[in-house]
């Protein structure tokens, strides 16, 4: 039986398309390998939102050359944010890559597997893979391709193209047949969420999936992801509020606490904005976990406008901040209009501080935790120790001679970190 090993980096809607791609080629009679080594097709789904990124993508392309040349027939396929649209000159820079497609379009994947006779088919309901059971209880699914916003600094809608909703009727068959197959936790992706639905006949939003999804039953949680600031509705929150299956936790980033660098930045809403949202979020769900993203040494950041980050981050007391160095991406707006001009040095100094401060914070809102009773979804095992989430997506270890894989636990938290936690069963 032939075996494939998808290799993938980058946000929450590549693992969910690696999670697509993996149903297409279980479709074709391929197994999963355990790493590059003992695969015969590999696939890259890769991501270029900072050049780190992209340098891990062109370092792993190089590696696979290699094993290539040792092994010539193996099949190697890349999709994901670093395919341009330029997909011939890639293909002549990268002879060694057999198909290269757009992330979420398995149009070209099919029909290259029509000409080599694998069977590869559009599979929505896994048909063809009745023994198929989740390894996880946790899946990701897009729900919205592509983005309209264009923020300064950001390649992802070069790469994903515009908006396009999945039907709301093709999202719930697709949940319930994997809460069928075991799993317990949807995540609902899309670099911005609340756009969902708008391009759809009788335009169904966020809250409206939610509300069909909640509905569902053996679905234990839901999850989504990103929402952005400028669009994100009062009828979201309030949705969130009401649903029991909806957990407490948003990832609503900010980028920046300085209003002129949100101006650069072109993300449509001011810091005061913002403040205000979190309160109302507050206000309406008190537990609600939230997380953050913020971009350091944006063109022409100065120490006072980073200051303004910082002082933000001080003030929100956010559960997560994920913090970035600029990277300047050719061909986006920030790329043509300003200069780079933020020494690296003084990029890694800043965001030292911003996690130095969130790390002080997120141990102080994790030690209130402390001796409190949580429910949570077990994920699997590391180390030794099940392993899985809280409902405000709080990681949390515990140890115990029983399997609990998939199932929801009661557990008292006994002792804390700004990463994670710990703690003992309480149910059996
Ligand atoms: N759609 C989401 C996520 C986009 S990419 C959103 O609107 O936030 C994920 C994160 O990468 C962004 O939130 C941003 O903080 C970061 N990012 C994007 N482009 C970047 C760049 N050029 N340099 C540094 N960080 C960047
Ligand atoms: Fe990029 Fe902005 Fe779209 Fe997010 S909302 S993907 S940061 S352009
Ligand atoms: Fe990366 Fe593309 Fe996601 S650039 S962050 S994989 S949308």
């Amino acid at each position: 039986m032939p075996r494939y090993f998808i290799w993938t980096i980058g946000c929450q809607m590549n693992k969910a398309e690696s999670r697509q791609i993996a149903g297409y080629l279980d479709s074709a009679g391929y197994r999963a390998a355990a790493s590059f080594s003992n695969a015969d097709l590999v696939v890259l789904n890769t991501c270029v939102v900072r050049q780190n990124a992209e340098d891990k993508v062109l370092g792993t392309l190089s590696l696979l050359k290699g094993l290539k040349n040792e092994h010539p027939n193996l099949r190697i396929l890349v999709t994901g944010c670093f395919v341009n649209s330029h997909t011939q000159e890639l293909q002549r820079r990268f002879p060694h890559v057999d198909l290269l497609f757009k992330p979420g379009d398995y149009s070209d994947l099919i029909a290259w597997g029509q000409k080599q006779g694998i069977p590869i088919e559009r599979l929505l309901r896994y048909s063809r893979n009745e023994g198929w059971r989740a390894s996880s209880p946790c899946a990701p699914i897009p729900i919205i391709r592509g983005c309209d916003n264009f923020c300064s600094y950001c390649i992802v809608p070069y790469r994903r193209g515009r908006e396009v909703s999945r039907l709301l009727e093709e999202i719930i068959c697709e949940v319930e047949e994997l809460v069928r197959r075991g799993i317990k936790e949807v995540t609902l992706v899309g670099q911005n969420v609340d756009s969902y639905g708008h391009d759809l006949p009788g335009h169904p939003d966020l809250a409206d999936l939610l509300t069909e999804l909640n509905s569902l039953d053996d679905l234990a949680r839901i999850r989504f992801l990103t929402n952005h600031p400028k669009d994100i509705s009062l009828k979201l929150v309030d949705g969130m509020a009401s649903l029991s299956k909806v957990c407490e936790h948003l990832e609503l980033p900010v980028q920046s606490g300085d209003n002129d660098i949100l101006k650069s930045m072109k993300r449509e809403y001011t810091v005061g904005r913002y403040r205000e949202l979190v309160q109302i979020i507050r206000h309406k769900i008190p537990q609600m976990s939230l997380s953050t993203d913020i971009i350091v040494g944006f063109p022409g950041e100065t120490e006072e406008q980073f200051e303004h980050s910082l002082s933000l981050v001080q003030e929100m007391r956010f559960d997560v901040v994920h913090v970035a160095a600029y990277s300047s991406r050719p061909g986006t707006i920030a790329w043509r209009e300003y200069q780079d001009n933020i020494p690296a040095a003084v990029k890694k100094e800043r965001l030292n501080k911003i996690e130095e401060l969130q790390t002080a914070i997120a141990g102080e809102i994790n030690s209130q935790l402390q001796g409190q009773e949580v429910e949570v979804l077990i994920e699997g095992m590391k180390g030794g120790k099940w392993f899985g989430r809280t409902r405000s997506n709080k990681l949390i270890f515990f140890e115990d001679a029983g399997d609990w894989l998939g199932r929801l636990a009661k557990i008292q938290i006994e002792k804390t970190s700004p990463w994670s936690l710990r703690g003992q069963v309480k149910n059996n």
